[in-house]
């Protein structure tokens, strides 16, 4: 099957198209990511009304390029998927409306899909990977240790108390005055630093849970920036290795728990996924590298382009849940909040997905 995917979330609008074979293995047939980090850049931070707008200026033609580049008329489409939340619920009407508009239309099925579900799925899309396997989600939003178990079957191991990981780099970024969005820039920042030149907190380490806490690193990288202001290049450049430094030991001591609940409940997974705008962080990945070893199991990490925002991960989500029967009414609402484990699953009684 094909289903076309949209994705208006945050501040990535997308369309794709995605197939799905029978055997359950996909590819992606076009997925054309529109950015709006230039519209929000003199803000230091998302705008979500200029989200909305942007969106709204930008799906139709998207969708447009999307089929051009499938090389497939609308009506070949087999379903229409778009993130119904959770994110900026303005960007969240504007793809939802514009999918419920397209499935009226042309008589396809809706699917309204979940973007944390979509982040949790697109490893096998890319890499068929099978389930069970725990998810690691670090994004902008969000920063999740998930046990993925089947279609619409997540269980959450841990997740952040306070800060989001990439808003823990955006927020060291800025009090830094390097510029948004500030997780590459920490990252290259880092490559020249020295990261033991800051001793820096180590939040719930060892602690019994899969939580995270990550707003204290952020106030510690300030307090010695104050201490030491005004900054040199240098000073920039340890304080980012020390803070990347830090935030990867926390990943890897937090992870080593979450792995731990996993192996105890659900037995070994098949992979640690990760999925996010910072599983592009290269220190992070070589720290992901080493927890998964120690868990005995692989890390899977898709493509850049995949890992963030993107209309083909909503589509394959789309035709996960459509190959179990699971599609949405058109009176579907959009949602601001929807955790992960609260999405309709596959009932028992289907047990097979169909193609
Ligand atoms: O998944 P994403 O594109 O958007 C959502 O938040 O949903 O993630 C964006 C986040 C931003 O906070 C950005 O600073 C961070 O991912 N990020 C990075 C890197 N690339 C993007 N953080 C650290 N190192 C990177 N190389
Ligand atoms: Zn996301």
């Amino acid at each position: 099957m094909v289903v076309l995917g949209i994705e208006t979330t945050c501040d990535e609008t997308s369309a794709a198209l995605v197939r799905r074979r029978e055997d359950g293995t996909g590819a992606i047939l076009s997925n054309i990511v529109l950015s709006q980090i230039d519209e929000h850049a003199p803000f230091g931070g998302v705008v979500p009304e200029i989200a909305a707008r942007a969106h709204v200026e930008a799906l139709d033609r998207l969708i447009e390029n999307a089929l051009h580049e499938a090389g497939l008329p609308l009506g070949i489409v087999d379903g229409v998927a778009a993130a119904a939340g959770p994110g900026l619920i303005g960007g969240v009407i504007v793809g939802l409306t514009t999918a419920k508009a397209i499935a009226l239309v042309t008589g396809k099925p809706l699917v309204a899909v979940n973007h944390l579900e979509a982040h949790a799925l697109t490893a096998r899309l890319t890499n068929n990977v099978p389930f069970p396997y725990c998810l690691f989600l670090a994004s902008g939003g969000h920063t999740q240790v998930v046990a993925v178990l089947g279609v619409g079957e997540y269980v959450r191991l841990g997740t952040t108390l306070d800060d989001a990981i990439g808003e823990a780099f955006d927020k060291t970024a800025k009090l830094l005055g390097l510029p948004y969005p500030g997780g590459p820039q920490v990252e290259k920042a880092a490559d020249n630093g020295n990261p033991l030149r800051f001793t820096l907190p180590r939040p719930l380490a060892r602690r019994d849970s899969a939580d995270f806490s990550l707003s204290g690193l952020k106030t510690a990288v300030r307090l010695e920036a104050e201490r030491i202001a005004p900054l040199s290049d240098r000073d920039v450049a340890d304080l980012c290795a020390s803070f990347q430094f830090a935030i990867c030991d926390v990943v890897m001591d937090r992870l080593m728990m979450g792995l731990s609940y996993f192996e105890e409940r659900y037995g070994r997974p098949t992979a640690l996924v990760a999925a996010g705008g910072v599983a592009a962080n290269q220190s992070l990945r070589r720290a992901l590298n080493i927890v998964a070893l120690e868990a005995g199991t692989k890390l899977i990490v898709p493509a850049p382009e995949l890992c963030t925002d993107n209309g083909a991960m909503i589509a394959w989500a789309g035709a996960e849940r459509l190959a179990y029967g699971l599609a949405d009414d058109l009176g579907v609402s959009p949602l601001a909040r929807w955790p992960l484990d609260t999405v309709r699953h596959a009932s028992k009684s289907v047990s097979e997905p169909a193609s």
